[in-house]
């Protein structure tokens, strides 16, 4: 029996323009506020799957969540790449359980029912009778796919919701985040490296969400990092941004970055490389000169910036990898981690960008664990519920609404957040209307 939570969640945020924004407990640590966000948010956006160089060949499949529905994305023989959901037509068993691989078929692990890359049922056994059915056998239609999968520059999403906006337009100016990031390669292309690292956090899955574009918290919850930074330099992979710079120099650089909002609910923060004669001077000079002559002075700084970036609900890039976080319970959430090559770019340039996901934001870099020991502090503070509101409001007034109804602020002043939320609210005012 379904649940209709008797929730007013038009409440849960609560907006005062230009003064005031503040959201309620309950919608980090409310189970029936969880079950209204699986189907009303999760279903009705547009979901990150994959990357399309994690599906080489015929066979090649990854399986993903749309909430906490079970999906699986797979090339077919004629490459076509097409999204089913992972459980089989017969009595419900998924049928892939491993992040990623390659299968010449589909065969579900309890009656053995086979479906071939395009999701077809294909029943005969090798005693050539119908999976151990008699001859009268009606055979089921193939797997169900999942409405709607689309790409931008490679980067795959589904939508359970047949209706929805198509990607491009549900993405709206994050594209031109996306593009500077892809940019970056000389052929204009990336290349995911490895298969997921995986971890989890005790939490809400909007912690993440909000946190990957909270530039306010950097100089903050990473400290210790930033006085090691200000010690020993940093990489190539930083562009410069902190070299050889005091943590006061590296505070005001933070400070000269942005925030943006989108009213999807997508946010972005950035800090602009700090010399972009380091850049054109340095190793890789002639890389980024090119880029400089391909794309414009503009553009190249966007290219160069230290940029973070989230599509709502649940996927982010940052630095030179993809991030995914799946909602497992209210207060748990799983974060896959998937670092990615500049394609084109020298070896070395490649190698230093990784080597700061190690150092900063994999699973057991520095960055990753103090987020995460943040994230369960937070998570423990919600527990003293008799506290109503959490503040998203400091520095407000200091937003400036662009023509297309987006938010551009300062690194501190939390648009990108409040993006999110004015998001959440609409979607979930929507679900309360249809329950
Ligand atoms: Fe898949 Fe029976 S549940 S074959
Ligand atoms: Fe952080």
């Amino acid at each position: 029996m379904s649940r209709t939570p008797e929730i007013d969640v038009g409440d849960y945020v609560r907006e005062i323009p230009g003064q005031q924004f503040l959201v309620r407990t309950e919608a980090y640590t409310d189970e029936d506020v969880f079950e209204l966000e699986m189907k009303h948010i999760f279903e009705r956006t547009w979901i990150y799957v994959g990357h399309e160089t994690e599906f080489p060949s015929a066979g090649s499949f990854k399986t993903a969540y749309v909430g906490r529905q079970p999906i699986v994305v797979i090339r077919d023989k004629e490459g076509k790449i097409g999204a089913f959901f992972n459980r089989c037509v017969h009595r419900g068993a998924t049928l892939l359980r491993e992040h990623q691989g390659t299968v010449q078929e589909m065969r579900c692990p309890y009656h053995g029912w086979i479906f071939d890359l395009a999701g077809r049922t294909r029943l005969v056994s090798e005693r050539g009778d119908p999976g151990g059915y008699g001859a009268n056998f009606i055979e089921p239609e193939g797997l169900l796919r999942v409405p709607r999968l689309e790409s931008y520059r490679g980067l795959l999403f589904v939508s359970l919701d047949a209706d929805i906006q198509p990607l491009a337009s549900y993405l709206g100016e994050l594209k031109t985040v996306i593009d500077a990031k892809l940019d970056l390669s000389p052929v204009g292309r990336i290349a995911i490296a490895s298969k997921p690292y995986v971890c989890r956090y005790r939490g809400n899955w909007k912690l993440q969400t909000e946190n990957i574009v909270d530039a306010y918290h950097f100089m903050h919850t990473h400290g210790a990092f930033v006085k090691l930074q200000a010690k020993y330099g940093d990489s190539t992979g930083d562009f410069g941004v902190h070299k050889g710079r005091s943590s006061r120099e590296m505070r005001e650089q933070r400070f000269r970055g942005e925030t943006w909002s989108c009213r999807q609910g997508h946010g972005f923060a950035r800090v602009p490389a700090a010399d972009p004669g380091y850049l054109l001077d340095g190793e890789f000079g002639r890389m980024y000169r090119e880029l400089l002559d391909r794309h414009g002075e503009a553009a190249f700084a966007g290219i160069t910036s230290k940029a973070t970036s989230t599509v709502f609900p649940s996927m982010g890039m940052i630095h030179q990898q993809i991030r995914v976080w799946r909602p497992i319970s209210v207060d748990e959430t799983e974060v896959l981690i998937y670092p990615y090559e500049i394609e084109g770019a020298p070896d070395a340039f490649n190698a230093g960008m990784l080597r700061s996901q190690e150092r900063f934001y994999g699973p057991s870099g520095f960055g990753m664990t103090d987020d995460t020991e943040i994230f369960a502090r937070v998570t423990q503070g919600l527990r003293a519920s008799s506290v109503e509101w959490l503040v998203f409001d400091r520095g407000m007034d200091s937003d400036e609404r662009t023509e297309s109804g987006d938010y551009r602020g300062l690194p501190s002043s939390e648009a990108p957040q409040r993006a999110l939320w004015r998001a959440w609210k609409k979607m979930m005012q929507q679900a309360s209307k249809h329950a």
